[in-house]
């Protein structure tokens, strides 16, 4: 099948996306605090190689270079993420100038180029002087983060319609409060639900602070989503599947949509209560003006006696034999398809847009030029299945490629590149790939 943009029709939305850890550098410039990123990086062994994000693609300096890059490959759409620690140093309290200057820059730059931006409010760097209050567990979150996303809808609301509440909160609660593998590296099951209920009540404060200050404004959140299959048909591994699911896919946006917390299949998550006051399950609903869906792979899942609560483990694409991505995920494009399926399914799910999807690929740098068939293949394939799940009736109304720029990725520091631009992290010399120049002619 040979798609063209225009088969997706005039209101598709197609863009790129970043996030500011990953790409701005400049981690200690102009004022800004830091965050739980710039503190975890400095652990030994959390990251890759101990790599960090100080500087990353330096986009800080370079956004200029990088935005009129970005705008010769024709791309209408920028969702970016802002820097909590840059505009509230301390997490609350005094704003800082210069970074609310730096964001103004950028936003008058997109526009002046012809790029609608998406700002993604929250995107994993919760400022450190928060986390030293317990950060997504204390409560007071709600407030905190109420009062920032109120300072940008302030500053920006007059040129960003499109906000992004929060960038996939099942993974940054279970990874950084679950697991202790990304920021704050925080362990058990006590963080994780305490961190997961303030970050639903905020999914939803979050929004409605933005509606009530800007009538106009056309809101969001995403979730990390990836299609669940059971090992085998036995019914241990379909339950194990089941339960998977349920943690992957439905935790967070199924309160969202007045449905509760998804205790039904997982019961240790009814220990969510704990944490929960009266009126809080109304507040955890909010009708958004889109839901975004973040997909890379699928996962396999299959029954495990011996893992705690869930009794479910993921049978790794490794052990599967199948083709691999530099994060060792399986390519499997398929999955979006079926996410999308799955998230329509929902009666009073508002229209959908992938906020993310993209693949990491190995890329080599010859006479200055990257061909990295593997990766278009994987976004054109991609893109194929959106279509299919817009010609059977999804309302999915949007496609972001993760991402513009090769990036610090996050544990695994900057050894998978997912650009459809390279960056030499040694000179920050820019090239773009052969996927780059595919989706500026697909954009053309
Ligand atoms: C998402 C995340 C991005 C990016 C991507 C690729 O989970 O939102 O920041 O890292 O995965 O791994």
């Amino acid at each position: 099948m040979l798609l063209t943009k225009e088969a997706f029709g005039d209101d598709f939305t197609w863009g790129v996306a970043t996030a500011a850890y990953q790409i701005e550098g400049a981690s200690r410039d102009d004022g800004k605090g830091l965050s739980i990123w710039d503190v975890f990086v400095q652990k030994k062994n959390k990251i890759f190689q101990n790599h960090h994000g100080d500087t990353a693609c330096d986009f800080y300096h370079r956004y200029v270079d990088d935005l009129h890059l970005m705008a010769s490959l024709h791309i209408p759409n920028y969702r970016f993420s802002i820097s909590w620690s840059r505009i509230l140093p301390g997490g609350v309290g005094e704003v800082n100038p210069r970074g609310i200057d730096f964001y103004n820059r950028l936003i008058d730059l997109c526009l002046e180029l012809g790029i609608t931006p998406w700002v993604t409010l929250y995107h994993w760097d919760l400022p450190h002087a928060l986390e030293t209050k317990g950060g997504w567990t204390n409560r007071d979150i709600k407030e905190w983060f109420g009062q920032y996303v109120s300072i940008c809808v302030r500053h920006f609301g007059d040129r960003v319609k499109n906000w992004i509440v929060l960038n996939e909160p099942t993974v940054f609660t279970a990874a950084g409060y679950f697991f202790g593998v990304h920021a704050p590296g925080r362990k058990g099951l006590d963080n994780f639900l305490a961190a997961v209920h303030h970050t639903a009540l905020s999914q939803a404060h979050g929004a409605r602070v933005i509606k009530s200050l800007q009538k106009d404004s056309h809101v969001g959140t995403t979730f990390s989503c990836s299609h669940v299959e059971p090992y085998t048909m036995r019914e241990k591994d379909v339950v194990a599947a089941r339960k998977a699911d349920t943690l992957l896919n439905r935790l967070f946006v199924e309160p969202l949509l007045g449905m509760g917390y998804p205790t039904a299949e997982i019961k240790v998550l009814n220990r969510v209560e704990r944490y929960m006051k009266q009126h809080d399950e109304k507040d955890l609903i909010f009708d958004m003006d889109f839901v975004g869906v973040q997909n890379y792979t699928r996962e396999v899942v299959r029954h495990a006696t011996f893992v705690p609560f869930l009794q479910a483990k993921i049978v790794s694409a490794r052990k599967r034999n199948v083709e691999l991505t530099s994060m060792n995920w399986e390519v499997y494009p398929e999955s979006l398809y079926h996410i999308l399926k799955k998230f329509q399914a929902y009666d009073n799910i508002p229209p959908l847009i992938i906020t993310e999807n993209g693949a990491a690929f190995t890329d080599q740098v010859e006479y200055n030029q990257v061909e990295d068939p593997r990766r278009l293949n994987y976004i054109q394939q991609a893109i194929e299945q959106v279509f299919r799940a817009k010609q059977e009736g999804v309302a999915v109304k949007g496609y972001f490629v993760w991402t513009f720029l090769d990036n610090f990725e996050w544990a695994e520091g900057y050894h998978p590149r997912f650009g459809l631009v390279y960056v030499d992290f040694k000179s920050q010399q820019r090239i773009v790939k052969s996927s780059g120049h595919w989706y500026a002619d697909f954009l053309k």
